[in-house]
């Protein structure tokens, strides 16, 4: 590989929330941290140059996003998921998360209902409770092997519950799937049809091992009624930079969402994201390209170490988020998380945080180098 990502790097004391102590066991020695979504990995090296090169001068005034931007962003997609966008559909944002508060707050009104699929990224259940809409959940369906969407439950949800919006995870964390062009085309015919809008998380489509659909680039039909939610910052490890674009083709919601914005006065991006964004575009493929090799042997290697144990993992399609299906260990969500955190010294997700359908889950960030992942399933197995 040309790239490294073997050499492990010491995040204690950068202010890293991954490595904070663990705030209910805070004693545990050398805690291995697989659970908020960021790697620990380096970044491309032609973004860490930009980024240097950008601080050099040592002046870090008010900035804009300019014609560059908007080209290298429009360029990407329409290489890596043959979606045409037009510039004037790009709405930058903080973070998806904010684009997605925002979203919500401009398209809905208080007690509106808002949909999401469960189990899924905790937060979205949070944003719509915390701006006062109401949360109406269908559960995805699980066979053992492979999640898929109850497609009829999710249209008599969203008839009687009158939901104006579907927050919709493509692909899926923390099952892991990359939907097919046909799930999206259901998802999209029954949004079209009951005029519900949708927001298509899509922060994880570049960390993909089979191909993604960008849910709005199905038809000019689903482009009308979707706000794409997008960011470098998954894809090459700069969440601490923060950056994302939310991609609107209907001017109506676009206008909507952008008029939201700018009553929050978040201001311009800040000068680093805007470095790092384009350089990523610019200079990151080739990078990217050996970081999916490297994750999807890191999730093989995972798969292979519990195979005949009671920890099944679900195999991912996407994200660097494994999903594991501990219930066979018959242990209730606190004793799971007791378990891994106390006695094997590996701090990920409790799964019940996603909702419905996630208890006896767990979630774990494996976009780390090999010997720590190494380590830490020899930890786990130690204890089974
Ligand atoms: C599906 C999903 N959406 C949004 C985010 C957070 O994005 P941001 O930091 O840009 O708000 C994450 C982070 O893990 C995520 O998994």
């Amino acid at each position: 590989m040309k790239y490294d990502f073997d050499t492990v790097h010491n995040r204690e004391n950068t202010n890293s929330i991954k490595y904070k102590p663990h705030p209910r066991y805070p004693n545990v020695q050398d805690i291995i941290p697989m659970w908020i979504a960021d790697m620990d990995l380096q970044t491309a090296p032609g973004i860490t140059d930009a980024l240097q090169s950008a601080s050099k001068d040592g002046i870090f005034g008010y900035t804009e996003f300019d014609d560059e931007y908007f080209d290298l962003l429009i360029a990407w997609n329409k290489k890596r998921f043959g979606f045409d966008i037009r510039r004037e559909w790009i709405v930058p944002c903080e973070s998806v998360m904010f684009g997605i508060a925002a979203t919500i707050r401009a398209l809905t009104d208080t007690n509106d209902s808002v949909l999401i699929l469960e189990p899924v990224y905790y937060p979205f259940a949070n944003v719509i409770k915390d701006n006062n809409r109401r949360l109406v959940v269908s559960e995805l369906k699980y066979d053992g092997m492979r999640y898929s969407i109850d497609f009829n439950d999710l249209e008599n949800k969203i008839i009687e519950d009158n939901v104006k919006l579907l927050l919709f995870c493509s692909p899926h964390n923390p099952v892991g799937r990359v939907w097919d062009k046909e799930e999206l085309n259901r998802v999209t015919e029954i949004c079209i049809r009951n005029n519900v809008i949708i927001i298509s998380d899509e922060i994880h489509s570049d960390l993909v091992y089979k191909k993604h659909f960008r849910t709005a680039s199905l038809s000019n039909e689903a482009a009308d009624v979707t706000v794409s939610a997008v960011s470098v910052t998954k894809t090459f490890n700069l969440a601490g930079i923060k950056g994302a674009d939310l991609i609107i083709a209907s001017a109506d919601i676009r206008n909507k969402i952008k008029k939201e914005i700018l009553s929050v006065y978040s201001g311009g991006p800040s000068i680093m994201s805007v470095v790092a964004a384009k350089a990523a575009y610019r200079y990151g493929e080739a990078w990217l390209e050996e970081l999916l090799q490297y994750l999807k042997s890191n999730a093989d290697y995972v798969i292979e170490s519990f195979a005949n144990t009671k920890i099944k993992p679900i195999v991912p399609e996407g994200t660097y988020l494994l999903w594991l299906d501990c219930r066979e260990l018959g242990l209730c969500s606190h004793d799971l998380e007791k378990f891994f955190i106390q006695d094997c010294g590996v701090w990920m997700n409790n799964g019940f945080i996603f909702g419905k359908g996630g208890n006896g889950f767990m979630r774990m960030d494996i976009a780390c180098p090999k010997s720590i992942l190494e380590k830490a399933i020899s930890q786990i197995k130690k204890h089974l």
